[in-house]
């Protein structure tokens, strides 16, 4: 494969993300094809040719089919509201393309199912975006895991906030309609449950809680009720008798950004804050007690990929780079290496567990995943 042609549909918040990461990753890796901007797709005319021209796409289109049908599209970013997931990635992998389809999968999990067969039939590889395990601290993390730092891992803790929501007159959008799922759960538990399925493996059972903190939000002059909880806890039982516990808030003020991973292991903790991503706290119980205390470990070029990105330690990788490391990863099964990525089988194991904690909570009691 000389050069990779991409097709990008939505351009939003994520949109921009792959079209920069599609941008920079033979510059940032260089050992990939040419990247070919080839086609995107917005839901007009109109947008999609702005968008087009702002980031480097030779062609635009509103027919999201068309964009998939161009013999010059060889992946395709599906970076859309969850429901419409299922329908572009099914329909990209069986006209033979690659696929790299924002989280969470969909939020009916029948349309997970069948993306999940669509990949399993097809020849090309579909990951998806859990941005989040890509951080070389969460290598490093996994990798003080392996080699039983902090010994045996017992209980994994991780809380996830933002306030994008948490002012009752933000208006009313896709983000809070049952279409796009349960809320909470599906847009931000899935992340931490990615973090689980990397470091510790699958869940096994979930015990779980979704709350709504505000009934109606403004629409078009009045209100509309909102559809989805935006706030939800779950208590986890994973491999090995660890237990875990996952506390996710869209409503949450304050709270820009965090991700909050505490592992308590037989010697030791791990921490790590997403607000605070180039940085691991590591506690190890050895030595005199009246010296011990959380050493912070500043990411560096001993802690890869961060090397590609610059020489400098200390230097601070951002969200963007996760992206491009993303993207790397896709590139890699495109050409038959094996990489860190949730795939569609990852992912269906995802939402399983989101579907469980959803019906934990309906019923009161543990579900299995
Ligand atoms: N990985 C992450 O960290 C992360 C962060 C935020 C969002 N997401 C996910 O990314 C997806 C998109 O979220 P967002 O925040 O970018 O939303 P957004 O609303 O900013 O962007 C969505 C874009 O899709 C376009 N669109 C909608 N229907 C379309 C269609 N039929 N054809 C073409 N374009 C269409 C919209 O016009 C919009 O520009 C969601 O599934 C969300 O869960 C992932």
């Amino acid at each position: 494969m000389k050069t990779i042609g991409v097709g990008l549909i939505g351009t939003g918040y994520m949109g921009k993300c792959h079209a920069l990461a599609w941008t920079s990753v033979k510059a940032v890796f260089g050992d990939t094809p040419d990247i070919k901007l080839a086609a995107l797709c917005e839901v007009t005319s109109e947008l999609a040719a702005k968008r087009a021209a702002e980031f480097g796409f030779a062609k635009s289109t509103a027919d999201w089919r068309e964009l998939i049908a161009d013999p010059e599209v060889d992946v395709v970013s599906v970076t859309t509201p969850n429901q419409f997931h299922a329908e572009m990635a099914i329909r990209a992998l069986e006209a033979g393309k690659h696929v790299w389809c924002e989280k969470p999968m969909a939020p009916k999990f029948a349309d997970a199912e069948r993306m999940a067969q669509a990949a399993r039939r097809s020849r090309a590889s579909a990951i998806l975006g859990y941005n989040y395990i890509q951080n070389p601290a969460i290598r490093y993390i996994r990798k003080l895991i392996d080699e039983k730092a902090i010994g045996a891992v017992n209980h994994i803790r991780i809380e996830m906030d933002e306030d994008f929501l948490a002012d009752p007159n933000q208006p009313h959008s896709w983000r809070s309609e049952a279409a796009a799922g349960y809320g909470a759960l599906d847009d931000f538990a899935v992340h931490p449950l990615s973090l689980i399925a990397t470091l510790l493996g699958r869940v096994e059972a979930a015990f779980g809680e979704m709350s709504k903190p505000y009934a109606n939000r403004p629409h078009q002059g009045g209100v509309r009720a909102v559809e989805t909880y935006d706030i939800a806890t779950a208590l986890l039982r994973l491999p090995g008798a660890i237990s875990g516990a996952i506390h996710v808030n869209r409503c949450a003020w304050g709270r820009k950004g965090r991700i909050f991973v505490q592992i308590f292991g037989a010697r030791g903790t791990i921490v790590f804050d997403q607000e605070r991503f180039n940085e691991v706290g590591l506690f190890v119980a050895e030595g005199l007690e009246e010296a011990q205390g959380f050493k912070q470990v500043l990411m560096g070029p001993a802690h890869p990929p961060y090397e590609r990105f610059i020489v400098a330690p200390g230097h601070q990788m951002g969200f963007n780079d996760l992206k491009i490391i993303e993207c790397r990863q896709l590139i890699g099964r495109m050409l038959g290496e094996k990489t860190l990525a949730i795939d569609f089988d990852e992912g269906l194991a995802i939402e399983r567990t989101v579907h469980a904690i959803a019906r934990a909570s309906r019923q009161g009691g543990w579900a299995t995943v």
